[in-house]
C-alpha cells in the first residue's frame, strides 16, 4: 500500500510572507504526524524563501517518522544534509525564478556531479532519491549514479486536461515504473497532486510513497492540517492496490 509523505513547505511560505513566528512547520509536522503521515518532506532551497535550517533540524530532532528533504546539488546543501542526516534526500532541479520545481533533474547531464554527491551520501547511510521525469533514459541513468530510489514526477499529468492527454501520462508514468522495477529502485510519486486527482496514481500499482504539499496545506487552511493528512491517506486506500 502506498503512503503518504506531507510537503510542508508552504506552511512556512506563509509564515515568511511576514517574517513572523507562525504558523511553525515544526507544529506542522507534529499534526501530519498524528493524521497517520508516513514522512515529512521538506524543501531546503538556496534562496531560503518559505523552510528555514531551523524548521528542517527541529523536525530532525522531533518527528518520529521519516524524514525526506528535497535538496538541489549545491556544495552548501549537500553539506548541510550530510551533517543533519535526514532518512532521505530527494535530488531536485532548483531555478531561482521558478514558483515551484518546473521539471525533473536531468540525470544524464548531471551525472558527474550526481555520482559525487551520491556517494557521500551513501557513505552516511542517507538513501538517495532522484525526483525525474517519467522517461526511461532519466530512470536509468539515476540508477547508473547511485540512487536507491527515484520519484516520478506527476506534473504533467496534474495538468493534463484532456482525458487522452491524462490517459497518455498515465501510461508514461506505468512505463517509467516498469523500467524503474526492472533495475531494483524503489518508486515514489509526486508534484501537482491534489484531492481530485490522486486516484488515477494511487491506482498505479508498486508506486511506495506520494510526496504531496500544495493541496494538503491549502484544504489544511479549512480543516487543520492533521485532518487534511487523513483525508488524503483515505483516498490513497482508497484507490491504491
Ligand atoms: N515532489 C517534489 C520533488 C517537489 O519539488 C514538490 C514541490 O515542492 C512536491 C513533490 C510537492 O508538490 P505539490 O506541492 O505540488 O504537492
Amino acid at each position: 500500500m502506498a503512503q503518504l509523505n506531507v510537503n510542508i513547505d508552504h506552511v512556512a511560505t506563509i509564515r515568511q510572507a511576514r517574517l513572523a513566528d507562525e504558523p511553525d512547520p515544526v507544529w506542522a509536522a507534529v499534526e501530519c504526524e498524528l493524521g497517520g503521515a508516513a514522512g515529512i518532506t521538506m524543501h531546503l532551497r538556496e534562496d531560503r524563501r518559505h523552510i528555514q535550517d531551523r524548521d528542517v533540524q527541529l523536525v530532525r530532532q522531533t518527528a518520529g517518522v521519516m524524514l525526506n528533504l528535497e535538496m538541489a546539488l549545491a556544495e552548501s546543501i549537500v553539506r548541510f544534509a550530510l551533517k543533519l542526516k535526514p532518512d532521505q534526500i530527494t535530488l531536485v532541479p532548483e531555478k531561482r525564478q521558478e514558483l515551484t520545481t518546473e521539471g525533473g533533474l536531468d540525470c544524464i547531464k548531471q551525472q558527474r556531479r550526481l555520482i559525487a554527491v551520491i556517494k557521500r551520501m551513501r557513505r552516511v547511510g542517507i538513501r538517495v532519491s532522484a525526483f525525474i521525469a517519467p522517461e526511461a533514459d532519466q530512470v536509468t541513468a539515476s540508477l547508473d549514479a547511485g540512487c536507491e530510489a527515484v520519484e516520478l514526477h506527476t506534473g504533467m499529468y496534474a495538468n493534463a486536461r484532456r482525458e487522452r492527454l491524462i490517459t497518455r501520462e498515465l501510461r508514461k508514468l506505468e512505463k517509467a515504473r516498469d523500467v524503474a522495477w526492472d533495475s531494483g529502485l524503489i518508486v515514489h510519486a509526486g508534484h501537482g497532486l491534489t484531492y481530485r486527482n490522486i486516484g488515477p496514481v494511487a491506482a498505479i500499482e508498486g508506486l511506495e510513497d506520494f510526496n504531496i504539499g500544495h493541496s494538503i496545506v491549502s484544504r489544511s487552511v479549512f480543516t487543520g492540517i492533521r485532518q487534511a493528512t487523513r483525508e488524503m491517506i483515505e483516498l490513497i486506500d482508497k484507490y491504491s492496490v
